[in-house]
């Protein structure tokens, strides 16, 4: 089903209304339902894949159970409108997780728990593909072990929550000791981009994909971008003052 904030989508919200606070268990159901409004280069999952529980099984599940602690939330009055996720030891160590879990959902699978549509089928295919042809990304640097994922619901972007949530993930990284992080995304997400570079951020690597040439006019770059948090100053830009409250200004 659409969020609500999705069909809310062009309206803007008081950003001092909004909490960036750790994670808690009951906010799973929030962090997944953002992970599918915004997969599609920040638009509804349902632009390529028939089925937001799965979606949400194969690509979130591992964060909310195994790294909970990495786990920021922006929260308007309860409702969870954004996150910062994942994980201190990087992709291999997520993936290990993930391979876990893939027989619950394979069961859920077989059992017809899940929408299996052609959006679905060509999602999985288009993905093998670019695998198949290098086209993905990954690092492997220990100089940049940590990940992250983050995103927001429309109606609560470019009010500096993109900020407060980066900033309370570094803390949380710099306080375990983790050297360094990186991010992957496309030279079409131009706010994570801007947000990425104001952080400190610098592209390590940057790949043509042609995973997405079915959905979006013009060329798709993967960028990865890395920040080494031993090196680079603790403060973080704030735009216009303190936008997103911090839990422990409270
Ligand atoms: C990417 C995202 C998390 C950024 O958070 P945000 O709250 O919108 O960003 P902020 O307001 O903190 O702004 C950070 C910087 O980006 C800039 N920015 C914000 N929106 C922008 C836009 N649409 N285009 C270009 N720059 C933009 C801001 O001006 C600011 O830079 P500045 O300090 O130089 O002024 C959010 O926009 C989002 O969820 N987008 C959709 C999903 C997505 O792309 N996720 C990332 C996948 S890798």
């Amino acid at each position: 089903m659409v969020s609500r904030f999705v069909s809310a989508s062009h309206e803007k919200v008081n950003p001092t209304d909004v909490l960036v606070r750790p994670y808690r268990p009951e906010d799973r159901a929030g962090v997944r339902r953002v992970y599918a409004d915004t997969a599609f280069f920040g638009e509804p999952v349902e632009a390529f894949f028939d089925d937001r529980e799965l979606f949400a099984d194969l690509g979130v599940s591992v964060y909310t159970d195994c790294y909970a602690d990495y786990i920021f939330v922006a929260d308007s009055q309860g409702e969870v409108v954004g996150y910062i996720l994942g994980s201190p030891a990087g992709d291999a160590d997520v993936r290990a997780h993930a391979i876990k879990s893939l027989p619950r959902v394979l069961g859920r699978l077989v059992t017809g728990h899940y929408r299996i549509g052609r959006k679905t089928l060509i999602h999985v295919g288009m993905n093998v593909w670019a695998g198949l042809g290098g086209e993905l990304l990954e690092v492997r640097s220990a100089a940049y072990p940590a990940n992250l994922h983050i995103n927001l619901e429309a109606g609560y972007r470019g009010q500096g929550l993109g900020m407060a949530l980066i900033r309370a993930y570094l803390d949380k990284l710099r306080s375990g000791g983790v050297p360094g992080v990186h991010v992957v995304t496309t030279n079409r997400n131009e706010a994570a981009l801007q947000l990425y570079r104001r952080a400190g951020f610098q592209l390590l690597q940057e790949k043509r994909t042609r995973m997405w040439q079915r959905y979006v006019d013009g060329e798709v770059r993967l960028m990865a971008l890395g920040l080494r948090l031993n090196e680079t100053p603790h403060s973080l830009p704030a735009r216009n003052g303190s936008r997103g409250k911090t839990a422990s200004q409270f």
